[in-house]
């Protein structure tokens, strides 16, 4: 059985062919520059691509069975995926899993978030078979924080004082395996989330105490988060994050113990919590 994995040289794609190596699926990439499979296990196939090229994404999918399906987030996340469904459901695909986000349809204000409940909607009416995945904030989005927390001790996520919900990418990757090498999960929406809701005063608080010394939260000023981001990324991906933030914020976007325990049940395991995650990272970078 062989896999299109989209996405591959990115966080979750890699994970998702390595769980699937271990499985004993054959994996395929649809990378788009010929260095990039230097990234790759080298028992993985390689298809050079895009996913806003129609012909190559149809040449990188012939003659597999089934497909992950990971977009970026870019302003035409919409288009690359319905173009990646759209050949998937021609050339008649027996399986698409499909890595959508948490709470998708409550926050339809989001861009990102829009484009996927669209996708959603897609795989839904139009007969493939599917799996969704939805996961909650990546754990793993924080090492990106590491000189803040590290240097100035600065906690700068705009995440609330509520609580939100969090997956590790590990278990969004096992959780795409599973749903493509075992039967039973057709038609299925998963829940990608641990327990521990995390916050931006909780997340400082445990920093504070792995790396032994202060670190702040900074608040959640989004006007000021969204000026600051737009130093680092696109406005409009800086606009799309500040939407989503904020609808963190204002709407909430926390897990309950039926979701976790639905994908307890799936992966086998306990989802890895947020704290968890952080104490193996900070032994990381003290080492
Ligand atoms: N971060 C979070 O907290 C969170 C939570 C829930 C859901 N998500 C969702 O997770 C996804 C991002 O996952 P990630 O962090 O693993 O992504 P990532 O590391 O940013 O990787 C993106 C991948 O997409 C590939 N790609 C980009 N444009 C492409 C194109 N036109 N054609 C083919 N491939 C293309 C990239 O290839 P190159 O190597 O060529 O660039 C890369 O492999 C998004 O859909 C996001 O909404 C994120």
């Amino acid at each position: 059985m062989k896999v299109l994995v989209t996405g591959a040289t990115g966080n979750v794609g890699s994970v998702v062919v390595a769980e699937l190596l271990k499985r004993g699926a054959e994996v395929r990439a649809l990378i788009r520059k010929p260095d990039a499979a230097q990234k790759l296990p080298p028992n993985v196939e390689v298809a050079i691509g895009d996913l806003l090229d129609p012909v190559l994404t149809e040449e990188a999918m012939k003659g597999v069975d089934k497909l992950f399906l990971l977009n970026a987030v870019v302003a035409d996340e919409l288009t690359q995926a319905l173009i990646a469904y759209g050949i998937a459901k021609r050339i008649g695909l027996k399986h698409v899993t499909y890595l959508s986000v948490f709470k998708v349809q409550e926050f339809r204000d989001v861009p990102h978030f829009a484009s996927k409940l669209a996708v959603e909607g897609a795989l839904r009416e139009f007969g493939v078979p599917y799996t969704i995945l939805r996961p909650g904030y990546y754990m793993q989005n924080d090492i990106g924080l590491k000189d803040a927390l590290t240097g100035p001790g600065l906690y700068l996520m705009p995440l609330g004082t509520a609580g939100i919900a969090a997956a590790d990418m590990r278990d969004i990757a096992e959780a795409a395996a599973i749903s493509l090498t075992e039967e039973g999960h057709e038609e299925q929406t998963y829940d990608i989330v641990a327990s521990s809701l995390i916050s931006g005063p909780g997340n400082a608080a445990l920093w504070s105490q792995l790396l032994g010394k202060e670190v702040k939260y900074t608040g959640h000023d989004f006007d000021q988060w969204e000026k600051g981001m737009r130093a680092r990324m696109p406005s409009w991906s800086a606009f799309d994050l500040r939407m989503m933030l904020q609808g963190y914020f204002d709407r909430g976007f926390a897990s309950t113990e039926t979701e976790v325990a639905r994908l307890t049940k799936l992966l086998g395991h306990t989802p890895r919590s947020y704290e968890a995650f952080a104490a193996e990272t900070a032994e990381t970078w003290k080492s």
